[in-house]
């Protein structure tokens, strides 16, 4: 046991008091998150679901307040400003006269919203006193500020312009202007309902999937399709501008007064209902999903032309979550006007809670930039909890569970050699992610070369649909001998193309189901190579991530290829795991081989007999 002596304690109370905290908040529609930050710099990050364990948890933040609180070793009463990343008003007042342009049609969808309205959002200060003791004052930024400072604040330029795009926030839907040092300015907004996020969504919906949540099933449909409706989607549902803004026809939808998305007439021009989901994808799914992502990346190309017109810089940073959309984002880092892209790794509302506290720092308080040109300030996102060696073992020995300590000089290459036999290998180690990408620190290993890697990580690793093409982690000095990219792409946010000395010929797979399509190989790295020869890629280098980086460099010793199979370590449904604990019941739960915690590695067949409880997927809601 160490006792602090007065002198610590007094030197830590020095510490607390030189720096100014500030703590971000996103919370009440979906993906809750809290983000601290101590005189500017990201001390912390993290999405409430990984700790309540329900995937994107919309609830307040508790637990990821607290965590924040803990890395920086602070209390509540520390905190000199608590900043919102939303206007609760303005929200409010959109959604009175929405409902007002079309009542009384849209009653039930409003009495809906209602409770969460008067018991929640328009009190968000009184929630934040009572729930984790602040009394400080409560400030809020805008939606779309919120976002555009999560993507410039922290990107490695000076000055750029920026695009932020999404479903909607308060009557915002995009936005568009330029950061110069510690300035933002917005240039213009586009407004509800006219949104490509909801556009976006209606087709997620339509297809079956979940809104918020399903667009990037919708995105790793599309390969499968031909866009055949999309001249009726520009025809018929929106007027795209020559600026990339865009028009709705609204008798096609039905968000404003109905409890779906898309009306009957747009179930007339597609062909029938939604799909039931659960059930059968089929090629009117395919080919709905190729056109609606077709239609995206135009607008997002046109969005991005006209911004590079009006503020001539030739840096853009993106955020909202259509900048999720990796396969637009290849599209504009190969097609669009800009050199250089920077994508908010938690392009979504979580990442609202980091912008939100960065805006309060240099708009509001005015001080300067930390970041420098050569390095983005997000700190490869790894900006949550992190489990020490000795906490890990203390669980495995309370749990006796079986497991063996690795050394400095056989971890890379005992766990590059799991992954080389074949074996799927979950992986804890680090600072977890912030957003929605595994990136190394909770993530699911394989190899990239088997042919059933894919099927079986899907099937029966993940139980998930097995037309979802997974992505490869690859050494950053090797990624352009794959691939056809010049640069780093450390966050997973970019798609492109395997390169074609890689990849193999293919008869033409006319009249084949998507599953016997899914099994032709297509390149020497089939479980990472998507059914168009894309692959969304991460790449990593020694400093951001050493740990990982080894591992993947010993594969590629052992085996000539140096890249893995990386997926995100959980189930479907499930949110990415955090803790050890999370770990270890992921791996027994599904027909995962092998667990590497930190420095420690447990073999499946080694573990005591796990009890099945027989419903345990019954807990977890499909996403
Ligand atoms: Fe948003």
């Amino acid at each position: 046991m160490h006792f602090k002596g007065k002198a610590d304690i007094k030197d830590r109370m020095s510490n607390i008091k030189s720096k100014i905290y500030i703590l971000g908040l996103s919370c009440f529609y979906h993906d809750s998150a809290a983000c601290l930050i101590g005189d500017g710099k990201i001390v912390a990050a993290a999405q409430e679901e990984r700790f309540s364990r329900k995937k994107h948890d919309p609830g307040f933040p508790k637990n990821a307040i607290s965590y924040c609180l803990d890395e920086a070793s602070i209390k509540s009463e520390h905190l000199d400003y608590v900043v919102f990343y939303d206007k609760p008003i303005l929200t409010f007042e959109r959604l009175l006269l929405s409902y007002l342009s079309v009542a009384p049609k849209g009653l039930r969808s409003w009495l809906k919203s209602m409770p969460s309205w008067l018991g929640q959002k328009i009190h968000v200060p009184k929630i934040i006193q009572k729930e984790i003791g602040y009394k400080g004052e409560v400030l809020f930024t805008e939606h779309h500020e919120a976002h555009a400072a999560s993507t410039f604040y922290p990107s490695p330029f000076d000055q750029a312009a920026f695009l932020t795009c999404d479903g909607v926030g308060e009557w915002a839907t995009a936005s568009y202007g330029f950061g110069s040092g510690k300035d933002i300015n917005l240039l213009k907004e586009l407004h509800f309902p006219d949104s490509v996020g909801l556009l976006y969504s209606a087709f997620t919906y339509f297809t079956g999937f979940k809104v918020n949540s399903g667009e990037y099933k919708l995105m790793g449909l599309a390969p499968y399709g031909t866009p055949v409706y999309k001249d009726i989607i520009l025809k018929e549902l929106i007027d795209v501008k020559t600026d990339g803004s865009i028009r709705l026809n609204l008798s096609y939808f039905d968000f404003i007064g109905g409890l779906r998305m898309t009306s009957k007439r747009f179930e007339r021009l597609f062909g029938g209902p939604p799909r039931k989901p659960e059930t059968n994808i089929g090629q009117r799914e395919m080919d709905i999903a190729a056109s609606i992502q077709s239609v995206t990346e135009e607008i997002v190309l046109k969005m991005a032309n006209h911004v590079y017109k009006e503020t001539k810089l030739d840096r853009l940073c993106l955020a909202g979550g259509v900048a999720l959309n990796c396969v637009a984002n290849g599209r504009l880092l190969t097609e669009g006007p800009f050199n250089s892209i920077w994508i908010q790794p938690a392009a979504g509302d979580a990442g609202g809670a980091l912008g939100a506290a960065l805006s309060v720092w240099h708009r509001y308080l005015g001080k300067d930039r930390l970041s420098s040109e050569k390095k983005d300030s997000q700190q490869g996102s790894y900006l949550g909890p992190q489990y020490a060696n000795s906490h890990v073992k203390e669980f495995l020995q309370k749990k006796q569970y079986s497991y063996h300590q690795l050394e400095k000089n056989n971890r890379a290459s005992t766990i590059a050699g799991q992954i080389a036999d074949g074996k799927i290998v979950g992986y804890l180690a680090g600072r977890m992610e912030f957003g929605p990408r595994a990136l190394g620190a909770r993530s699911i290993l394989g190899d990239p070369r088997r042919e059933d890697t894919q099927s079986k990580m899907n099937l029966k690793i993940k139980y998930r649909e097995s037309f979802r093409p997974f992505a490869p982690t690859v050494l950053e000095e090797k990624a352009s001998e794959y691939f056809e990219i010049d640069r780093a792409s450390p966050y997973m946010l970019l798609v492109t193309n395997v390169r074609k000395e890689k990849c193999l010929s293919q008869s033409p797979h006319d009249g084949l189901s998507m599953l016997e399509r899914l099994k032709i190989k297509r390149s020497d790295i089939p479980a990472v190579t998507h059914l168009d020869y894309s692959a969304r890629i991460q790449t990593v280098n020694r400093n951001d991530k050493p740990d990982y980086y080894d591992v993947i460099a010993e594969f590629e010793r052992l085996t000539g290829c140096p890249l893995v199979v990386n997926t995100s370590f959980n189930v479907r449904g499930e949110p990415i795991v955090c803790t050890p604990e999370d770990a270890y019941r992921c791996f027994m739960r599904t027909e995962m081989d092998v667990l590497v915690m930190e420095d420690f590695i447990l073999y499946k067949e080694e573990q005591p007999l796990w009890e099945k409880t027989k419903e345990w997927r019954d807990e977890i809601i499909l996403d």
